[in-house]
């Protein structure tokens, strides 16, 4: 007897219960991006190169730090608050999110919503998109769930006929706070767009306050966001050949009150020169390479830009601090 002929259960490959597109998103230039923000002054490195597997890591532990306040203050506002923005929203609707990751932070508006048509995530990270529209679909066997693989910083279209009365985007977390004020205006634009007359949008963002809170949040005591921050440079030593000395930077996060920001650095503590392949950069004692900016929006201050972007403003949520919102706003 052939060994493992008899009785055999066949296994059946599990039926797919998401739909998937692929629009094929430009692969980084990771090189070529460090090579130009070194090469600048005052030199800089682009934050989305703080998310490899290893960044994602301690990105989830800052958010568990206790001065981090966005993220637990978002999500009980959310939880608290589901109920009135799904009144608000409507039935029927075909839910849109850019940039979904593990498609966590959606379930507990599609569970107040009133029978939600479709869900598409959009994500760059193909076989994690892939997995987690998977576990979605299964979890709402009643949605139509379609995974969208691109880059949202990037235009792209929606594919037609996936269900649902309108169109309402969601884009939680204030990552909108890391993009530049003018990129954050083109991008609410181009939501605008993909949403359409009476569609909405759902939106976090990180509101202004005390600067000694914002500090503590991007300085924390444990030293969490300055790993976060230095693993850029493990990055590139790993990644690109680099032969940054990680004991002779430092993470610094000071508040930028005239441009309303959190605006992040490595700061070299002496003079020093960093070889990648055969460039060689000079940094001399204190100088910084920006990392990153998180702008902080008041709360009017954000409908403004929204507004500009063709939004009306429909009905905002705040915590009792008054340090998060999540906006609603309608295309009219
Ligand atoms: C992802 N983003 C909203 C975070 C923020 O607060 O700007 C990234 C971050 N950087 C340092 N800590 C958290």
């Amino acid at each position: 007897m052939v060994p493992g002929t008899s009785n055999c259960i066949p296994v059946m490959p599990e039926p797919k219960l998401a739909s998937f597109s692929d629009l094929s998103p430009a692969e980084d230039d990771f090189l070529g991006d460090v090579i130009a923000g070194l090469s600048a002054s005052p030199k800089s490195l682009p934050c989305k190169y703080f998310y490899d597997a290893h960044g994602s890591k301690l990105f989830d532990q800052i958010c568990e730090l206790p001065e981090y306040y966005p993220t637990r203050t978002e999500t009980a506002l959310m939880r608290e608050k589901a109920g009135e923005m799904a009144a608000v929203i409507g039935p029927g609707v075909q839910v849109l999110e850019y940039g979904c990751g593990s498609i966590e932070k959606v379930r507990v508006l599609l569970d107040a919503l009133e029978e939600p048509a479709s869900y598409i995530a959009v994500d760059i990270s193909r076989e994690h998109l892939r997995a987690a529209a998977e576990n979605l679909a299964h979890d709402y066997p009643a949605l139509q769930v379609h995974a969208l693989c691109t880059d949202f910083s990037q235009d792209f279209d929606i594919p037609e006929g996936i269900p649902g009365e309108r169109r309402v985007a969601f884009f939680p977390g204030s990552t909108i706070g890391n993009f530049e004020t003018q990129a954050a205006a083109a991008f609410l634009k181009r939501i605008a767009a993909h949403v359409g007359k009476g569609g909405g949008l759902l939106i976090g963002a990180d509101r202004k306050k005390d600067e000694a809170v914002l500090y503590d949040a991007y300085n924390d005591s444990a030293g969490v966001t300055a790993d976060f921050n230095l693993n850029l440079l493990t990055r590139i030593n790993n990644e690109l050949g680099g032969d940054f000395d990680l004991s002779a930077f430092t993470h610094d996060a000071p508040y930028n009150v005239e441009d309303g920001r959190i605006e992040m650095f490595l700061i070299s503590s002496r003079d020093q020169v960093v070889k990648l392949g055969n460039r060689m950069f000079e940094f001399a004692a204190g100088e910084r390479i920006h990392t990153e900016n998180s702008h902080k929006y008041e709360i009017e201050e954000f409908q403004d830009l929204a507004r500009n972007a063709g939004f009306a403003p429909k009905q905002v949520w705040s915590d009792a601090a008054a340090l998060f919102s999540v906006h609603y706003f309608e295309v009219e």
